[in-house]
């Protein structure tokens, strides 16, 4: 195994559509870092997602790369099994005649749900994994449900579910409570805590200060394709660090190992 970081972008400028979302943009996240890559709506958050997953590509231009563990090019299969990117982009995609066993076993061929002839391409090795990966989920009821009869919840933790088959070294969740409720978001976010305690990197890309498990030891602030600060959570979860990322009053109170924002009173 090398000991290359695991994700090194350098001097990459990033496109969407027109929009120059990065310009000459560079951050290096290690092997067994946990990190938290925090920053407003529109920051470019799942665009650098994006760009980890091969889904976009920055300009080319010299002296700049994006290797994931030290390497430019990957096949789609041998990248899923050190990092697994789940993003509810993702749910929209699906059908939602989906089951929750098809959605966790696309997993398999990368794809959206599995039709016809693709299904037979499910080793019943790969059938008994996705079962087991549903049972530590607490989703092996809705192995035949259709995502449109699940909650939002259960829904992402098919999606989780979905990331696990590969067994990735690494999790990046882009915004992973978004849509759910109290009791949803701290059952979801227990079981990432629990990913993390088995030995799993976490990547988590989020705008919401309090979902930042105690575990995360670094921050990545973002705003507007740069970063404006990156380091240690104690050092850069301050007040005039966020107030220069959210362009926003902001207080912070720290408990239990999480931090919550609230607003500081106008003057
Ligand atoms: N498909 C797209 N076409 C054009 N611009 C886009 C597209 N997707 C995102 N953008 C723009 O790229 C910027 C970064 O978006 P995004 O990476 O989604 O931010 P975040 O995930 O931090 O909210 C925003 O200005 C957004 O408007
Ligand atoms: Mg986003």
């Amino acid at each position: 195994m090398t000991d290359a970081p695991l994700i090194d972008i350098h001097n990459a400028t990033i496109y969407r559509g027109d929009t120059r979302v990065f310009e000459n943009f560079s951050v290096s996240i290690g092997q067994h870092e946990q990190a938290a890559i925090l920053g407003p709506n529109g920051s470019g958050k799942t665009t650098l997602l994006k760009v980890i997953n091969r889904e976009i590509y920055p300009v080319r231009q010299d002296d700049s790369w994006v290797r994931i563990l030290g390497r430019e090019t990957w096949n789609v299969w041998e990248l899923r099994s050190h990092i697994g990117i789940v993003s509810h982009d993702l749910q929209m995609h699906y059908r939602n005649s989906t089951t929750g066993l098809n959605v966790v076993l696309s997993g398999y061929l990368s794809s959206v749900g599995i039709h016809g002839l693709l299904s037979r391409q499910i080793t019943s090795e790969q059938r008994e994994q996705a079962a087991s990966i549903m049972r530590e989920l607490g989703i092996e009821s809705l192995a035949a449900t259709p995502l449109r009869k699940m909650s939002t919840g259960q829904q992402r933790r098919c999606l989780l579910g979905r990331a696990l088959v590969h067994n990735p070294d690494t999790l990046i969740l882009d915004e992973p409570t978004a849509g759910l409720d109290l009791s949803a978001s701290f059952d979801y976010l227990a079981r990432i805590r629990r990913q993390i305690a088995s030995g799993k990197s976490i990547v988590l890309v989020t705008h919401l200060l309090n979902e930042i498990p105690p575990d995360i030891q670094r921050i990545i602030l973002l705003r507007e394709g740069r970063i404006v600060a990156d380091g240690p959570k104690e050092e850069i979860l301050t007040e005039e660090n966020l107030e220069k990322t959210y362009d926003a009053g902001v207080r912070i109170a720290k408990v239990d190992g999480y931090y919550l924002a609230y607003p500081a009173k106008s003057a």
